[in-house]
């Protein structure tokens, strides 16, 4: 919330401690990360890191075994109602009725949070304008686009004006066009005051999109901070060169001037470029 002070609240969403197991294994360990208002977050990590399954514990799906989720300091949890209605979902796999038109899954979501009437038409009507969908309203969900679907799941995910909005890799399986469009949607949404939570797998996107960039592993926090500072972290050039004839080793230096004096005394093919978030995700990545 926005305090009496006009200050926003840094730890708006809370997460302490948190812990997830599925039998011995820890899908999210002891994980605890604050959240401002209005922030663009990015988490990214590799598959199986435990993202999916923070999500699903933000939107009150799992229950942590130990630690504790809050919004403006009230917990989350399977009965928080008034929590719930907070938050817009787009969940990692396609869950649309796909026997359903475009205009009838928007309805469902409608009525499910007592949405009715002309407001309700309205809000349907804007959503799928802003989407690009306006005209695919009666069309049957099956028949849809990777992208457009997408979008339809983003759409529903805002149809009771929620304050967070969580997308669960909103663009995998989605065309480069399309991907481009979900991203200035969401963006827009950033821009709108919305606290975004996003996870993908593309750096790209969450460079583009976030304020600050979580990268997590084996569930829990390996590094985060702004795109910037991320890469500075490990470097500011990246010497690529050929370890063996197939395996492409690399070095990532502080000072460019050692990256180069490092790529000369090689005798291999190699490159000299400036250091991209992707290969702060593979040197975290990588490392055991
Ligand atoms: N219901 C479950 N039962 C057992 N293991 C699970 C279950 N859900 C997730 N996992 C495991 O937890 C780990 C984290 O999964 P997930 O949160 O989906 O990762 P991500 O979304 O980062 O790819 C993975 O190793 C996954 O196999
Ligand atoms: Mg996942």
């Amino acid at each position: 919330m926005i305090e009496e002070n006009g200050n926003i609240d840094k730890s708006w969403i809370s997460f302490q401690n948190v812990s997830k197991s599925f039998g011995t294994f820890f899908a999210v360990d002891n994980f605890s990360l604050e959240i401002p208002q209005g922030q663009f977050l990015g988490l990214i990590g590799p598959n199986g890191a435990g993202k999916t399954t923070l999500i699903q514990m933000f939107i009150g799906l799992l229950i942590p075994i130990s630690g504790s989720i809050t919004v403006d300091g009230k917990t989350i949890s399977r009965k928080n109602i008034a929590l719930k209605r907070l938050i817009g979902v787009v969940p990692q796999h396609m869950n649309l009725d796909k026997d359903l038109t475009v205009l009838q899954n928007m309805t469902f979501a409608a009525k499910l949070f007592g949405i009715k009437g002309k407001q309700r038409d309205q809000r349907i009507h804007d959503l799928l304008k802003l989407m690009g969908l306006d005209e695919y309203e009666n069309r049957i969900t099956r028949r849809l686009s990777g992208g457009m679907a997408r979008k339809l799941m983003i759409a529903r995910a805002l149809i009771h004006d929620p304050k967070i909005l969580v997308l669960d890799e909103p663009t995998t399986g989605v065309d480069l066009i399309s991907r481009r469009k979900i991203w200035e949607i969401i963006g827009m949404m950033r821009k709108r005051g919305l606290t975004v939570i996003l996870t993908s797998h593309y750096i790209e996107e969450v460079e583009t999109l976030s304020d600050r960039i979580v990268l997590i592993k084996n569930g829990s926090i390996v590094v985060q901070g702004s795109s910037k500072e991320l890469k500075e972290y490990v470097g500011s050039t990246t010497v690529s060169y050929n370890e063996t004839t197939s395996k492409i080793a690399y070095r990532f230096f502080k000072d460019r001037m050692k990256a180069e004096s490092f790529a000369n005394s090689l005798d291999v093919d190699h490159s000299v470029r400036s250091l991209t978030l992707e290969d702060v995700f593979y040197h975290f990545s990588k490392e055991a």
